[in-house]
């Protein structure tokens, strides 16, 4: 892999392009959060082979778990804790190129080296879940990842 950017040749933006129908469609066809949620993860996380690709869902007041990829993980995040906590309580995306740089990062791994957390938000401003994606590379994310996941969290929004 040359620097983050490509994965076989193709560039992250291309791969984007390809995935993003795949999932909007697995989405769009789907009722049920979770089972979208899970097949959305799955087709994310096996495209770039990303270290974790997960949900949380906002549940009483507390991020808990949802449908991921990868291995095991912290089940209940506070508001305001880590990366993720952060993404929640600020409701904007957070890009981490370098996660000992960010303070109070929750090490679910010891291989994790950088993320990108998305709030998926409805139409009166509240969070209802983030996704977490986290890589054994630094500085593996970027705007690119933040515009098409993004999309893919926006289009889970319609199913809460
Ligand atoms: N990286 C997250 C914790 C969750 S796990 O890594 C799956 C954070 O600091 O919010």
């Amino acid at each position: 892999m040359a620097e983050n950017l490509s994965i076989q040749g193709n560039s992250k933006a291309e791969l984007y392009q390809n995935l993003l129908p795949q999932v909007l469609a697995l989405i769009d066809g789907e009722s049920d959060l979770i089972a979208a949620m899970g097949n959305a993860c799955a087709a994310m996380h096996h495209t770039f082979g990303w270290l974790w690709t997960g949900f949380y869902i906002v549940k009483n007041d507390e991020l808990v778990l949802g449908p991921f990829q990868g291995p095991i993980a912290c089940t209940r995040i506070q508001k305001g804790r880590g990366v993720c906590g952060s993404a929640w309580q600020q409701a904007t995306t957070l890009v981490v190129p370098d996660v000992d740089a960010f303070a109070g990062h929750i090490a679910c791994s010891s291989l994790a080296r950088s993320e990108i957390v998305l709030p998926l938000i409805d139409r009166d401003g509240v969070v209802l879940a983030v996704l977490d994606v986290d890589s054994a590379e630094l500085a593996t994310f970027d705007e690119v990842d933040a515009k098409y996941l993004g999309e893919i969290c926006q289009a889970l929004v319609r199913l809460f």
